[in-house]
């Protein structure tokens, strides 16, 4: 069987105005609104659903306050939801609702699973340069001045049942990637795909919760584009941009009004049915080979947290008044 990925998430806030005005400048489109009601979509029509935590509508949380209520995954084919079915009628809550299956996962969360409404998409990264090969010949590399991310890629919880929730998601197809033994798993939804689609991490206290929600962007340079102008537009990084040394992403975290963290990212690693799943020791030069706290101020383009680089502030290129 094969999931593909993620076709919505659904989250239940406190601030449904404030989650309006944040989604739109990540770069999500806007598809309808109503009373407490808010639909986004990714460029390829990955479903972001904003609901009032109060909604009747929602599942139960995870944990209080703003948080992710509800995951839908894609399945490729019927066939492929055929047999997720099968691992999925003897959990908690399984019941078929059109065209899509749910249950609850052991960590408490609302998951569904549905032949994906998704589009397929042209859309293209810029290559990099390296010494050996030129991939990009007499073209520039871009600079954005937004993001448009292209779906929701992955998303991270805390969890203090890492061996039951590991194994629900195996048992509808989801793979080992990689493994903080006894405290992470990052799984991905299938043998051939991007390095992880879900991660759970249980910390000696941890209780079921959200931790991010990740967004793919084209390249890395979207990754920049895309957090200056959250920058520029007054949102605050929580960490970023930086590099994961596990999956060799580039990411940009930002304190999100809808719950925990969102993430920008791109160049994670791809993996197939050859790779073998390494254990790490958590701590921070494996969570990041490095990062900018507190992110880059979108307008002076420097990190905030540094002082001006000259005794004017501007580069050494920028003219002098
Ligand atoms: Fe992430």
């Amino acid at each position: 069987m094969s999931i593909t990925g993620i076709d919505r998430v659904t989250f239940g806030v406190e601030d449904v105005p404030a989650c309006r005005g944040f989604f739109l400048d990540w770069g999500l489109t806007l598809v309808s609104e109503a009373e407490g009601a808010l639909d986004f979509e990714t460029m390829n029509g990955c479903e972001v659903r904003i609901r009032r935590m109060d909604d009747p509508a929602l599942p139960p949380a995870i944990e209080a306050g703003s948080t992710v209520r509800q995951v839908i995954w894609s399945a490729e084919t019927q066939a492929d939801l055929d047999a997720c079915m099968a691992a999925m009628t003897a959990a908690p809550d399984f019941r078929q609702d059109g065209d899509t299956l749910f249950c609850t996962d052991p960590n408490g969360l609302s998951v569904g699973v549905r032949t994906t409404h998704k589009r397929a998409l042209d859309v293209t990264g810029t290559p990099a340069n390296t010494w050996d090969r030129a991939a990009r010949v007499d073209q520039a590399s871009p600079i954005y001045e937004r993001a448009q991310p292209i779906e929701v890629g992955h998303v991270v919880f805390f969890t203090d049942k890492l061996a039951a929730v590991t194994q629900f998601y195996q048992d509808i197809g989801f793979c080992m990637s990689d493994r903080y033994p006894g405290r992470g798993h990052f799984l991905r939804t299938s043998q051939r795909g991007g390095h992880h689609d879900i991660f759970f991490l249980q910390t000696p206290d941890s209780r079921p919760g959200l931790n991010h929600v990740a967004f793919a962007v084209r390249d890395i340079h979207e990754v920049f584009g895309g957090g200056m102008h959250m920058s520029r537009c007054g949102h605050e990084t929580q960490l970023g941009p930086g590099k994961h040394p596990v999956s060799s992403a580039f990411f940009w975290y930002f304190k999100s009004p809808a719950g925990a963290l969102i993430e920008y990212y791109a160049d994670e690693d791809v993996l197939t049915e050859n790779w073998a799943p390494r254990d790490f020791e958590p701590g921070p030069t494996v969570f990041a080979e490095w990062a900018i706290a507190g992110g880059i101020d979108g307008v002076t383009r420097r990190q905030k947290q540094a002082g001006p680089s000259g005794p004017d502030g501007k580069f050494i290129t920028e003219k002098r008044s």
